[in-house]
């Protein structure tokens, strides 16, 4: 399948099944992630892996999109690490890093049959104080993962997009 058919195919998955994501599938996404192109490639990336009960439990306590999956990275990145904070970039600029590498890490669940969804939405500071995560990681984002369950469907909002010469314009 050619990229484009398989990016399509991509959706943002708001419920999963009981089936536990495989310890093997769990490393390949990783590594997905850890391939990913960054700024100086000085890889400021932290990711945090919730899979035990304890801790999935306290995902729901501080993010209300988990939608039964029993599997999730919680993205960040190190500012002592980041090349945009080290030479004061401020703004997004330290948020791309960690995006590429969740990009990569999304997309290669999807290779293995898994859904995810990207929550930007979270009680950072909940899960900062549940995770005893340090002030110098910044969080970015939660990655849900998962088998989709039966009824998972794409919302409405997948299929609509803004025609390409609203975006894009050549110069
Ligand atoms: C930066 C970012 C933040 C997002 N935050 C949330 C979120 O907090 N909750 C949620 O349900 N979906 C969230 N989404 C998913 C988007 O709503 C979704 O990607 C978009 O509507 C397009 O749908 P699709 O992924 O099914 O193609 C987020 C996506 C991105 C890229």
């Amino acid at each position: 399948m050619d990229f484009l058919e398989f990016a399509k195919q991509r959706y943002s998955v708001r419920s999963y099944s009981d089936k536990k994501v495989e310890n093997e599938k769990i490393e390949k996404i990783l590594a997905a992630g850890n391939i990913a192109p960054t700024a100086h490639n000085n890889q400021p990336q932290k990711i945090y892996v919730v899979q035990s009960e304890e801790a999935v439990n306290k995902m729901k306590g501080a993010t209300r999109y988990t939608f039964g999956a029993s599997c999730f990275f919680i993205i960040g990145y190190d500012k002592n690490e980041s090349w945009h904070e080290i030479n004061n970039r401020k703004g997004p600029g330290a948020a791309v890093d960690p995006a590429i590498v969740c990009t990569h890490m999304m997309l290669e669940a999807h290779s293995l049959g898994l859904g995810t969804l990207w929550v930007a939405n979270f009680d950072e500071e909940l899960i900062r104080k549940e995770f005893n995560i340090p002030q110098d990681i910044v969080l970015i984002n939660i990655l849900v993962a998962g088998y989709p369950s039966d009824d998972a469907c794409p919302h409405a909002f997948h299929n609509t997009k803004k025609e390409i010469n609203k975006t894009v314009e050549y110069l």
